[in-house]
């Protein structure tokens, strides 16, 4: 099944709540991207907000932590309200990714993995078994509206032969500089789950920017 996930990075952040109400209807989940100001040299939002737009709606929450160190700070993600949580394959050890795998998934939630666009696919390959979500990020991680990295054609496709041969539903998630153009290259490619920032909230108007988007992948030639 393919997905859009927009991004709140792109939306008004003086009015959240009626940013989230523009696109409700259209999709499942939001995207909300946390950055430390180390992990990523950008500082965005924690815990604290995410759980005061908790409240406001019943979008599946798809929490993208560009954070040193998760593993301490994941508690608090987790009782913000987040649906799935994914952390960075670059920011721990493998040791920690696989505790914080471990964590969210005793509470039931989804966990994914996420690759920088300097980390080669096969750094995937030991946390296949336990996750539920790749994400392969299309820009590098910190900021909204950079132009997509036509190099991550080819993971895209490596990572969906990766996960083909493990016969497991993972779901491939793509991150940065999405947009008409490049939207149905990527689901060519084999993401399955597509979020978007500014191709969304910079439109005048979110939700047909959306509509037009799923337009454009369902006459994908696969
Ligand atoms: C960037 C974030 C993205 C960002 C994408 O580090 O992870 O989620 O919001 O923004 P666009 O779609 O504008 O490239
Ligand atoms: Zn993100």
């Amino acid at each position: 099944m393919l997905e859009i996930v927009p991004s709140i990075l792109a939306a008004d952040f003086s009015n959240l709540s009626s940013e989230i109400t523009k696109i409700e209807n259209q999709v499942n989940s939001l995207h909300i991207d946390v950055m430390d100001g180390h992990f990523v040299p950008n500082l965005t939002i924690g815990p604290l907000v995410i759980k005061s737009i908790r409240s406001i709606t019943n979008l599946l929450f798809d929490v993208h932590l560009m954070i040193k160190n998760p593993l301490i700070h994941l508690d608090n993600y987790i009782d913000s309200g987040a649906d799935s949580i994914t952390v960075h394959i670059e920011s721990e050890t493998n040791n920690n990714i696989f505790s914080s795998i471990e964590r969210i998934h005793s509470i039931k939630k989804k966990v994914g993995i996420s690759l920088t666009p300097k980390t080669p696919f096969t750094e995937l390959e030991p946390f296949l078994e336990d996750i539920d979500l790749i994400l392969i990020m299309t820009v590098e991680p910190g900021f909204g509206g950079q132009t997509f990295l036509p190099e991550s054609i080819q993971k895209i496709r490596n990572v969906s032969k990766l996960v083909e041969q493990s016969e497991r539903s993972i779901i491939i998630q793509v991150d940065g500089g999405i947009n008409k153009e490049t939207i149905p290259l990527v689901v060519n490619a084999g993401a399955t789950s597509i979020v978007a920032g500014s191709a969304i909230f910079d439109q005048p108007d979110p939700a047909q920017a959306i509509e037009k988007l799923k337009e454009l992948i369902q006459k994908k030639i696969k």
